[in-house]
């Protein structure tokens, strides 16, 4: 039985609490980079997605040998063999790119497809190309595939990245830590997710400093070991439950929600006029009666608003009473989910490739519509909470790469959402 389909039957008010599961771009920068270390790592708050899935698959292809258990998994990567690495998951997701820093850094050799992704903009690889170029690799491009090698190891470099990015900087660092000498990396990646990979690689022996900065100082050193790392509870995730409460109306205990990580976008739920209880075991949202608009709204680097929230803070200003216009920074294909939104009634009109504008309120009815990729496809299920009568929202698969389970904990929330099987 296959799953990939959602059924929402809206116009229901959430009320309740949600466990946030792990953060998955923490996670799988994590997990490979536990090919740089030689002993085993135990990684506690995995979330059960078809990311880390996939990522599995990739360690287990390379030798690592991978245990689960109630806490996690644990990561043995005494023995890891250069080999080939499945096609289908290297090619389904974006965070295999960061199998080019750690295998570089561990085998010398690195031979894969180029990564695969969300359909959310070209996602190009030069930055990490040039930053692993510095310190010593070098690259063949062929058809579809990259062949990289590094002689005798990395060495130190500066490295300068003139635009911010996560996976870059996430390579340079798997790189360096290992690497002959000193590594600097200016205009580095701030994001939590980019943060918790610091911590890890510091718990294994790694000399970083200036972590949580756009600058990275890294002293590479000889040998890491494996140890115990604990996911962080996904920002992201949290940010979409907060807005699935906006959309719907209600309120919600948000456990775990990484708060500290999330002030511009609660900023954005209070400017909505929605009440915000920050503490250290999560967040309590609740909608106002009348939701005002967000007006004008910027995706941006960390610490500002999450381009990965953009389409959920869409969704809630349809049902907001006034105009909100959103500017996407990040990625330039980021408005799949207008169309379907407007099939739905939405009031709502790309005005180019960047900018989108909300009239609300809307009032949307429920419809059949698809779902291309993770984040648009979990907004597409906040507009099914919103509408009157029941939305079917197809291509499950995409928000599987990022929800553990969409359905139950919208469920858990009082919302009426069944996850649809067909044979
Ligand atoms: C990470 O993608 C996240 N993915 C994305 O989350 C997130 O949207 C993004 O960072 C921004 O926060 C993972 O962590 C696995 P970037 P990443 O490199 O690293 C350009 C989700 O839904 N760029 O920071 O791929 C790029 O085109 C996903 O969970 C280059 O020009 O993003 C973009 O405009 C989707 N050349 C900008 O930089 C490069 O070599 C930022 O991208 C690399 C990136």
């Amino acid at each position: 039985m296959q799953i990939d389909s959602i059924r929402v039957d809206g116009g229901v008010c959430l009320q309740g609490k949600v466990k946030i599961q792990g953060s998955k771009n923490a996670c799988l920068p994590v997990m490979a980079a536990t090919l740089l270390t030689k002993g085993e790592s135990q990684i506690t708050n995995c979330p059960k997605i078809s990311d880390v899935f996939r990522m599995k698959q990739l360690l287990g292809s390379m030798g690592c040998i991978i245990r689960e258990s109630s806490k996690g998994i644990t990561i043995d990567t005494s023995r890891v063999q250069r080999k080939k690495m499945p096609s289908e998951a290297v090619q389904s997701m974006r965070s295999s790119i960061c199998m080019l820093g750690a295998l570089l850094g561990r085998t010398g050799e690195v031979y894969m497809e180029y990564p695969g992704g969300c359909v959310i903009g070209a996602r190009p690889i030069d930055m990490h190309l040039m930053a692993l170029e510095k310190m010593g690799a070098v690259f063949r491009m062929e058809e579809e595939m990259i062949y990289g090698s590094v002689e005798n190891g990395f060495h130190g470099a500066d490295i300068e990245f003139s635009k911010v990015s996560v996976g870059a900087t996430e390579n340079a660092l798997l790189a360096a830590v290992l690497a002959k000498g000193h590594t600097r990396i200016s205009g580095a990646a701030k994001e939590p997710e980019v943060q918790a990979l610091c911590r890890y690689l510091v718990n294994c022996g790694a000399q970083i400093s200036g972590i949580g900065s756009e600058r990275l100082e890294i002293e590479g050193v000889e040998t890491l070991h494996g140890c115990k790392m604990w996911i962080p509870a996904d920002r992201i995730v949290a940010g979409t439950y907060l807005f699935a409460v906006l959309a719907a109306g209600g309120s919600a205990w948000l456990e775990e929600a990484p708060c500290d990580q999330m002030e511009a976008v609660i900023e954005v739920a209070r400017r909505m006029g929605a009440v915000c209880q920050t503490g250290e075991d999560g967040l309590y949202v609740q909608a106002p009666e009348r939701l005002q608009p967000v007006r004008r709204l910027k995706t941006g680097v960390y610490p500002d608003f999450p381009t990965d929230l953009q389409s959920a803070v869409l969704v809630a200003a349809l049902r907001a009473e006034g105009v909100s216009e959103i500017e996407e920074t990040i990625f330039e294909n980021r408005f799949h989910i207008v169309e379907p939104l407007r099939d739905m009634g939405a009031n709502v009109k790309v005005l180019d490739e960047r900018r989108v504008k909300v009239w609300g309120p809307s009032v949307l009815t429920g419809k059949s519509v698809e779902a291309w990729e993770l984040r648009g496809g979990a907004a597409m299920v906040l507009a099914g909470l919103m509408a009157d009568g029941v939305s079917t929202i197809n291509g499950y698969r995409y928000i599987m790469r990022g929800y553990e389970n969409i359905a139950k904990d919208l469920t858990e929330l009082g919302a009426r959402v069944f996850s649809v099987r067909e044979a």
